[in-house]
This record gives structure tokens, C-alpha cells and sequence, in this order.
């Protein structure tokens, strides 16, 4: 099959006898002049339409101006959970990053439990990282639409649905990338976000089949995600950043919707995410793992780490949470201090000493003494 070559959905395939098995074994080879295919995913049949989807939004009527509006990001820092709060999203932006995402927060816990509200209330700040989307994890759609009413919508980009998330928990309990195969319940969800009024936008990954990955993106246009931000990485890839990215099925997608895309999956440097947008056709490019140890990989004149860490620890400093959040914080603060200076801190002592700092002033201290920067 070669998706690859032009029009990414003229293609027919017949539904099998197993709607589950139809995608992954028994693709058809592509038909130019047919009118579009057939695809059911959990009892639910969805046409994918032959030309591109255009977005079902009911807050954004153009999703390229809304694109626009946020400065047409070509770089953006993947979403990364215990990693990337506004300290070292700051400092991202200041190399090179455009746009980037408050780091998955339950939904349930967001309706629920107070001290998580809080805290993810308190990692948005407009006036320090903007345009930024809050990603959302969870599969009830009341708990998805409770969590958005609490988000200050002026200050955010958009609320990003996780769809991505493969831990073996994510399984488990259906959400993340178990909702790739959850049709009904992802429309729900975004039915439920819609009444929102607040622009929404999914992370999710692609499947074996080129089909199946267009017919899953369509739909999540149709109803309503104004951006869609997908790794090329399988769903049973699980945590393994080394396993390939597909990037055919990625500009499959990019040519399928009417919507910006942001390509994700294995950059390692500028030139590559250069590269992988420039195969992709994509909008833009999210680069996650290999920010932790280089945030100025996106830099075409990166600063050297100790420079770097004294910019993290300035931002950190003037960070502020409250107290359930403090340990955690600490504790990121600390592994994003080892990740950047992973190759300054030569001696095991020092790295000894941060691991026990009590707060992040004291890490910025010891450093300074020890003459790091
Ligand atoms: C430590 C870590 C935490 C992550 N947390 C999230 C998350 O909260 N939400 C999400 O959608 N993806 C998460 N991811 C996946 C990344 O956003 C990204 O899709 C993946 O790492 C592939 O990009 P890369 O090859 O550039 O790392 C995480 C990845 C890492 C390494």
C-alpha cells in the first residue's frame, strides 16, 4: 500500500467479518477515483472523507487563524508529566520553543481534589508561557467538561485531550491511547468539551494502518479538536523512544485534515525536526525526551549547560506552589538540574549534594559555589 503518494483517502476497503481485525490485516490496495471509506472502530462506522476533514469546532471558525493567532509555532516541547512545569517550559521558550503543554493532569482530580486543581491552576501564567494548551487525562466526558470550566480560558491556548499515553495503567483503566480504539466514548468526550467553549486539541498516536490512523484524526476533527498533535510512535511502543516513527502514516495525516498538525516522535536535533516537518508537511514539530538533557535543542546557537541551568534555577526560584506541590516540584527541579548538567557535574560528590538539597535556593547556592556557573 502507498498512502504516501497523494490523495490519502482514496481508498476503499471492505469490512471484514471482525470490524477490529479489518484495519491491521486486510487493508485493500488504494483506489484513486473512489469516494472515500468505511471504517468502524467499537461499533461505531465512520465514513472518512476524500478530501481533507475541516474541523467541527463550534469556538474557533478558522483553526489556521486560531494557528496564527498563537504565532504559527513551529517548535513545540512535548507534553511530559514530572518534568516540564513552568520553569523549564520557560526556559525552553527562550530557545527556540513556541508553544508548549502544562503536563497531563487527571481530569477526575481536577474536579475532585482541590490541591491538584491548584496546582495546575497555578502552572498557567500568561505572562510567562504563552500560547500553552493544558493537557487533560481521563475517560468520562462530565469529569473532562468539569476539569475544562475551571481553566482560565484567556490565559490558555486550548485544553489538549491525552489520547497518547500508553502505561500499562492507561490500558487498565481506558484512558490515554486505550481511547484510540474507544470511538464512541472519545465523541462523548469532546461533545462533553465542546459545551466548554473553549478550543480543544488531541495528542494521540497512529496505528499499524494508514486507514485507521486517517479515519481516527478525521473524526476527531469532525468533532472539534482545532489542532492535532500526533506521535508517530504505535500504541504497544509503549515508553520506548527508540522504536521507529512512521512517517508516511503522519503525512497520510497531515494531508487528511483541515487543521494544523504537529508531527511528534525521535527528533534528536534541529536540523532532524527541520527534517521530519519538512517530510510530513506538517505545521509543526513537538519534540519531548531529548529536551530533558538539551532545552536548547531547538536553538541554532544553544547556550552551554552551566548557562542554561543558571536560566532553569532563575525561573525556579521565582516559581511558586503550594504545599502538597513543593516536594514534587523539588524533586523535578532536581532531575532537571542532573539531566542539563549530566556531563558538568564530574564529580559524584556534587551530584551527591544536589541529591540532597531541601530546596531549590539551596541547589542554586551550591552550584554557584562549586563554581558551575
Ligand atoms: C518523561 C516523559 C513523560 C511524558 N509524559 C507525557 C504526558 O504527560 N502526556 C503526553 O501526551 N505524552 C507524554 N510523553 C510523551 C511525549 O510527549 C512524546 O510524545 C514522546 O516522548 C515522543 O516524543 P520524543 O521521541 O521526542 O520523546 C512523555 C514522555 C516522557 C519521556
Amino acid at each position: 500500500m502507498n498512502i504516501a503518494r497523494g490523495r490519502f483517502a482514496s481508498a476503499v476497503t471492505k469490512l471484514g467479518p471482525n470490524n477490529h481485525t479489518l484495519f491491521d490485516t486486510t487493508c485493500q490496495p488504494l483506489m484513486p477515483e473512489a469516494e472515500g471509506f468505511t471504517c468502524s472502530e467499537d461499533g461505531l462506522s465512520y465514513t472518512v472523507s476524500p478530501t481533507p476533514q475541516e474541523c467541527g469546532s463550534d469556538v474557533v471558525s478558522d483553526p489556521w487563524e486560531w494557528w496564527a493567532e498563537h504565532g504559527s509555532p513551529r517548535y513545540a516541547l512535548g507534553p511530559m508529566a514530572g518534568c516540564t512545569a513552568m520553569p523549564f517550559r520557560q526556559l525552553v521558550r527562550e530557545n527556540g520553543v513556541g508553544l508548549t503543554y502544562v503536563a497531563m493532569v487527571s481530569a477526575g482530580a481536577v474536579c475532585y481534589d482541590e490541591d491538584t486543581k491548584n496546582r495546575m491552576l497555578a502552572d498557567i501564567d500568561d505572562t510567562r508561557d504563552s500560547p500553552v494548551l493544558v493537557q487533560l487525562v481521563g475517560n468520562d466526558p462530565s469529569e473532562f467538561a468539569g476539569a475544562a470550566a475551571t481553566i482560565p480560558r484567556d490565559k490558555v491556548a486550548g485544553i489538549d485531550v491525552n489520547m497518547g499515553c500508553s502505561a500499562a495503567k492507561a490500558h487498565k483503566r481506558a484512558y490515554g491511547s486505550k481511547l484510540m480504539t474507544e470511538w464512541p466514548q472519545v465523541i462523548k468526550i469532546m461533545q462533553a468539551l465542546r459545551e466548554c467553549a473553549i478550543p480543544i486539541t488531541v495528542k494521540t498516536r497512529v496505528f499499524r494502518s494508514v486507514e485507521r490512523s486517517v479515519a481516527l484524526c478525521q473524526l476527531l476533527v469532525r468533532e472539534g479538536a482545532v489542532c492535532l498533535c500526533v506521535h508517530g510512535r504505535f500504541r504497544d511502543a509503549g515508553r520506548t523512544y527508540s522504536a521507529p516513527v512512521e512517517v508516511d502514516i503522519l503525512r497520510a495525516i497531515v494531508q487528511s485534515v483541515n487543521v494544523p498538525v504537529i508531527v511528534n516522535g525521535g527528533v534528536t536535533s534541529l536540523q532532524e525536526a527541520d527534517a521530519l516537518i519538512e517530510k510530513t508537511g506538517a505545521a509543526g514539530v513537538a519534540v519531548a525526551h531529548r529536551m530533558l538533557a538539551n532545552p536548547a535543542l531547538l536553538n541554532p546557537t544553544p547556550p552551554p549547560p552551566p548557562a542554561l541551568c543558571q536560566s532553569y534555577l532563575a525561573h525556579a526560584l521565582a516559581y511558586t506552589t503550594d504545599v502538597s506541590g513543593q516536594r514534587l516540584y523539588l524533586n523535578e527541579t532536581k532531575a532537571n538540574v542532573y539531566r542539563i548538567l549530566r556531563n558538568t557535574l564530574k564529580t559524584r560528590g556534587l551530584v551527591e549534594a544536589v541529591r540532597k538539597c531541601e530546596s531549590v535556593p539551596e541547589i542554586d547556592s551550591l552550584l554557584r559555589e562549586e563554581g558551575v556557573y
